[in-house]
């Protein structure tokens, strides 16, 4: 069975198709950092406009890399939520009209359940495990049970941890998205941990990384490195006080995630594996770290590698894979959930 996935929710335009049998064939995709850079993080209306301008030429290419045409595609699943509403929209409203013509069923997809599967596209990961799911967007901490089966064991209660990356990011004036630069700030000063920011939220499954956000912000006033009136870091040419507060920053999300690792097994002792998923799972440091951890807990641990951890299609085609085999198809009024 071939599925043809289709993932807009936000900066990246993508389509990519999956075979049952052989996995996946192709992963078209178009990525906006370019456009939003200027600004620091993801402008809708101009994200919307260039979904506009992609999803046509994204498709094709989709299926010529896979080299299968679009009757040979049994089924076509698509991000419906969550996501911003105007890029959403430009991906649902595409597939069914796609769908309805070409009279393919069709298959609403949530973009975190997208994300929580990815792993599966390069490996196989028994079930139950716990996966956190960690982007711009969203910060999650989930049981897996089976395809399609999980429970949400915590979530942010305010910014994602890649949020966080950004907007610290953006404070100390190094570019978007912030998350690879501070990456290799910190790796430059050997990840010490020079300002032991707050570790929030240590004793549940929840995360919270706004007070991470402004700790930051109120040390670097205290430094006399910030203006709050400006909104200004005012020690441009001060690099080493910004690798310090990189790699502070990574080292206490880091022992955050470590943190939730530790609960969640003890609470679930029956887990056979961890996952880590998302734009944020990219990064080196904390995947090593993460997966030290858990070799300790004799618990294998698993990420996808870059081109599936930050937003893609293929995750979107393998879960719309699996519910066409439970019979889980969307009609038509298939709408958008931001
Ligand atoms: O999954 P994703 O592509 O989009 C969302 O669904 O949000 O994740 C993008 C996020 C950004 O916040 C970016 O800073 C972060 O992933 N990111 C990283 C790294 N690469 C991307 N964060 C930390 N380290 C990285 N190497
Ligand atoms: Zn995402």
């Amino acid at each position: 069975m071939l599925t043809l996935g289709i993932e807009t929710s936000c900066d990246e335009t993508s389509a990519a198709v999956y075979d049952s049998q052989k996995g996946i064939l192709s992963n078209a995709l178009f990525s906006q950092i370019e456009l939003h850079k200027n600004f620091g993080g993801v402008v809708p209306e101009i994200a919307s406009r260039s979904q506009l301008e992609k999803i046509v030429p994204i498709v094709r290419t989709a299926l010529d890399v896979a080299n299968v045409s679009l009757q040979e595609i049994n089924v076509i699943a698509v991000t419906n939520k969550p996501g911003l509403p105007g890029s959403l929209l430009v991906g649902v409203c595409f597939a069914k009209a796609l769908a309805w013509s070409a009279k393919k069923r069709l298959i609403g997809i949530n973009h975190l359940e997208g994300h929580a599967f990815s792993t599966f596209l390069e490996h196989t990961v028994p079930f139950p495990h716990v996966c956190i799911t960690a982007s711009g967007g969203h910060t999650s901490i989930y049981l897996i049970e089976d395809f399609g089966t999980y429970r949400v064991l915590g979530q942010t209660y305010d910014d994602a941890a890649g949020e966080a990356f950004d907007k610290i990011a953006k404070m100390l004036n190094l570019g978007y998205p912030g998350g690879p630069i501070i990456e290799e700030l910190a790796a430059s000063i050997d990840y010490q941990d020079f300002f032991t920011y707050p570790r929030t939220t240590a004793h549940t499954l929840n995360f919270s990384f706004s007070g991470l956000k402004t700790a930051v912000l109120y040390d670097l006033v205290k430094k006399n490195a910030y203006d709050m009136g400006k909104k200004k870091f005012l020690k441009d040419h001060d690099d080493t006080l910004k690798k310090q507060v990189a790699s502070s920053l990574l080292v206490c999300i880091t022992d955050i995630f470590e943190q939730k690792i530790n609960l969640a097994t003890k609470q679930f002792p029956e887990v056979k594996a961890v996952t880590f998923v998302g734009g944020v799972a990219c990064n080196k440091y904390i995947s090593q770290r993460l997966e030290i951890l858990c070799k300790q807990k004799n618990l294998p641990f698993f990420k996808p590698s870059a081109q599936y951890c930050t937003d893609n299609a293929a995750m979107i085609a393998f879960v719309g894979s699996y519910k066409a085999r439970q019979q889980k198809f969307s009609g038509f009024d298939l709408d958008i959930l931001s």
